[in-house]
């Protein structure tokens, strides 16, 4: 089990490239079940989650070959089936029910179950492709689903859920005639997946508001173009706030400043220095951190997925921060691991109360979940003493290359068992099976 060592109370400085976002990825990996044929994507993060995501379609038919840019071959789908123990892994495997029932009329996909964060149920998914024209039987915690005919119909959801709102918007892509999809997510990755869908010959309107009006077609076919995948808002966070959390000036490349907005005003508040020049963000913070108080919202609100790299940040706050998760209903796991690094965080129901204190002291910390994993990674950059940062796996699945790029802005941190060749993510290794197609082959 991988951990990191870190020396915490170095500022980091300098410039980091940011790499694809894994939540723009995931959906837009599942998509290409839609167009038959060789599709091509650049920007690709290499991740374990993306790894798996390219097993997955592996095994329904679908070979990749990665280099520069990804290549993934959709013209065969053997199966339909997302079988549990792909899913148990990586619940983002639910993004090919969609694709799937528009394809083959027909899949197979275990529940996701829940995970750290939460239950994570799927009902508005079901509910939105049942208004399709999709049935669906539950047994031996596996949905099947059937789509006789996918038939566009008005669809108004209960609460703005990302991956709901993608999986809805890969069926009706194929459905005959329109459909409305109200209450639907705004997240960028949304806006990304409606684009890469234009590119394969979708008819949709309205990404990045509330409501999406999808025009249905009777095929799509890969782009001729590789698709560009859009850079990684959290990943982006992140860096920011190791930058803020350590006292440093880092600027962030190759991001998306328009798509942060909600990130950067708080980090102003902060007290950090935030500025911006064409896709570079940089953020300097020489002065003290002030409190903040923030609630996680959906999109354009302040992303539930920085949460616990902000407390990590608010620790070492002069004064008291409140921080309020409004998405997730199990999201402090992070707190009591912060809190023996020497942060002095409260938690009553959704709420977080941080009394910022002068400094952080080293200590060894489990990471439970992506994003509290950062959280910790963040902290024990500005500790005083080396800490250890226990399952790390959970990094490897959202944050390409941490370590290099850690390592390159000046932080004094290892990987401590496994070389970083052998235990970083290199998709290579998940590539499966992809076959140079000749001119003549079928
Ligand atoms: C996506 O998860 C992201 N994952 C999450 O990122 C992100 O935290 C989340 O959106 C919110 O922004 C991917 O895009 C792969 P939701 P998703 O459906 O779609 C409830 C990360 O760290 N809900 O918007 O699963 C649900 O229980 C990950 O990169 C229902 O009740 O999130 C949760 O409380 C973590 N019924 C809330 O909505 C449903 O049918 C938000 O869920 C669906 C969701």
């Amino acid at each position: 089990m991988d951990k990191l060592l870190i020396e915490g109370g170095l500022p980091l400085k300098g410039e980091v490239q940011i790499s694809g976002a894994k939540n723009a990825t995931l959906p837009i990996l599942a998509a290409t079940l839609l167009a038959p044929g060789e599709h091509r994507l650049n920007n690709v993060p290499e991740l374990v989650d993306v790894s798996f995501m390219l097993s997955l379609l592996g095994r329904i038919g679908c070979p990749s070959l990665v280099s520069k840019t990804l290549r993934l071959d959709t013209t065969r789908v053997v199966f339909h089936e997302a079988p549990y123990d792909v899913v148990r892994r990586m619940r983002a495997s639910v993004l090919v029910l969609g694709p799937l029932l528009a394809r083959c009329g027909e899949a197979t996909v275990s529940l996701p179950g829940g995970c750290a964060i939460g239950v994570r149920p799927i009902d508005q998914h079901l509910k939105g492709l049942e208004a399709l024209g999709c049935t669906f039987e539950l047994t031996g915690g596996y949905v099947h689903g059937k789509a006789e005919k996918l038939t566009g119909a008005d669809i108004t959801l209960d609460f703005p859920t990302v991956t709901g709102t993608e999986n809805i918007l890969m069926a009706a892509v194929l459905a005959e005639g329109e459909t409305v999809l109200r209450n639907a997510a705004r997240e960028p990755e949304v806006v990304d997946l409606v684009r890469f869908l234009r590119s394969l010959g979708a008819r949709i309107h309205g990404e990045g508001t509330d409501t999406l009006v999808i025009e249905g077609v009777a095929n799509l076919a890969p782009a001729v173009e590789p698709y560009n995948i859009v850079p990684d808002r959290i990943e982006t966070g992140t860096y920011l706030i190791a930058s803020a959390i350590t006292g440093g000036d880092v600027t962030c490349l190759g991001t998306r400043p328009d798509e942060m907005e909600n990130v950067l005003e708080v980090l102003r508040q902060a007290g950090c220095e935030i500025s911006i020049e064409g896709d570079a963000i940089r953020c300097l913070r020489d002065g003290p951190l002030h409190p903040v108080s923030v609630e996680t919202a959906p999109h354009p609100g302040f992303p539930t997925d920085m949460q616990a790299q902000l407390m990590a940040l608010m620790s070492l706050a002069n004064g008291e921060s409140t921080i309020v998760e409004n998405i997730f209903e199990n999201r402090f796991m992070h707190v009591p691991e912060l809190n023996r690094l020497g942060a002095d965080i409260a938690i009553d129901g959704n709420s977080a109360t941080v009394q910022g204190s002068d400094s952080l002291r080293a200590a060894i910390v489990m990471a439970t979940d992506l994003r509290a994993s950062a959280s910790l990674v963040l902290a024990a950059l500005a500790a005083e003493g080396v800490s250890e940062v226990l399952r790390i796996y959970h990094l490897d699945r959202g944050y390409a290359r941490l370590t290099e790029k850690l390592l390159r802005l000046g932080a004094r941190v290892r990987r401590a068992s496994g070389d970083e060749r052998g235990t970083s993510v290199s998709l290579q290794t998940m590539a499966t099976g992809f076959q140079e197609r000749t001119s003549n082959a079928s």
